[in-house]
């Protein structure tokens, strides 16, 4: 698998056997290289559901093309996937509907456990330790900390019966901040950044648009600075002009506060709007990695061929 090189070292291999005529390899350094530590890395990430057998005891099940077994029927949504994201990096990740890309966050955030892999974050002891393996309550602190996630189904991350600014105060307050008068203000300042009426910060997240719901969402994961940000599907189902809203919102909110952000999306326009680089999911598996203008303007293998051919 590819890994990643930063846009402005792009071309340095080419550039490591210096020509005569060129002085421009002596920019790029080792030195220059080793200050882009991944935030995040992700390592054979697998997940399986069902009861599994002999069959399917990897992820690569004998072969078979499909991710189903065919002896007992169980699947592996997600087969060792390895990747990393760089600080405030934006990673899209397409591919069609059953190919992993929920399965793949969900485990990134603790909702499910994954059957096997392992993921660092540099910010976090140093991206010395295996989150998968952290007890339940440190799991609990990277979710307030390190990561927020946005659901496609704001109902999966809202309370809709609090109010929205209550729905930040949550996540404050799992944080450990109690002081009233600055959970407010710090509300009110996360709601006036989606572009919520401050009129409307105690009205519960029920009586919104769509959009609005997930402008909430998008504040409430943001409320403790994580440095990393989950998105699934996040316009899917909104009207064409919200959509457009929704993703100035995301893409302001990267350049402002630098964030680092996986965007699943089967939306390829939405990936080429917001992604630096882009992995493709089919059955499981990564197919094809890359930056996103070479994704989506040469695509190398027949199934990214097939999507942004007959999706764009
Ligand atoms: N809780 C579960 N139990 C059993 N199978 C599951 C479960 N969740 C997901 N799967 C299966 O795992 C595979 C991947 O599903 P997943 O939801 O990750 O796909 P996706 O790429 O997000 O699709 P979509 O674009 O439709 O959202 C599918 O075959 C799905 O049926
Ligand atoms: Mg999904
Ligand atoms: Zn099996």
């Amino acid at each position: 698998m590819e890994s990643y090189v930063p846009e402005e070292l792009a071309g340095a291999n080419e550039a490591a056997v210096p020509d005569e005529a060129s002085t421009d390899s002596a920019a790029v350094s080792a030195s220059d290289i080793d200050v882009e530590i991944p935030l995040l890395q992700v390592r054979g990430l697998s997940q399986r559901f069902g009861p599994g057998c002999a069959y399917c005891a990897e992820p690569t099940i004998r072969g078979e093309e499909s991710n189903r077994c065919p002896r007992c029927g169980s699947i592996w949504a997600c087969r060792s996937l390895s990747f990393e994201l760089y600080p405030g990096e934006i990673l899209g990740v397409v591919g069609e509907s059953g190919s992993g890309k929920s399965t793949m966050v969900k485990c990134l955030y603790f909702d499910e456990q994954a059957s096997a892999g392992s993921m660092t974050v540099s910010s976090y002891e140093n991206g010395s330790v295996n989150l998968f393996t952290r007890s339940a309550q440190q799991k609990r602190y990277i979710r307030n900390h390190v990561m927020g996630m946005v659901y496609q189904n704001p109902y999966l991350g809202l309370r809709m019966n609090f109010s929205s600014s209550g729905n930040i105060a949550e996540k404050l307050i799992a944080a450990d901040h109690f002081h009233v008068g600055r959970i407010r203000e710090r509300a009110a300042d996360l709601l006036g950044k989606v572009e919520i009426p401050l009129s409307r910060m105690d009205e519960p997240p029920r009586n919104f648009s769509g959009g609005m719901q997930q402008r909430v969402q998008i504040s409430k994961a943001l409320a403790n600075n994580p440095p990393l940000l989950l998105l699934d599907e996040v316009t899917t189902g909104l009207d064409l002009s919200v959509q457009a809203k929704v993703l100035d919102l995301i893409r302001s909110i990267q350049r402002e506060l630098n964030v680092a952000m996986i965007v699943v999306s089967h939306d390829l326009g939405v990936i080429r709007m917001l992604a630096n680089r882009t992995m493709v999911l089919r059955q499981g598996l990564i197919v094809e990695q890359g930056l996103t203008d070479q994704i989506l303007e040469d695509p190398q293998h027949p199934y990214t061929q097939l999507l942004v051919h007959s999706l764009l």
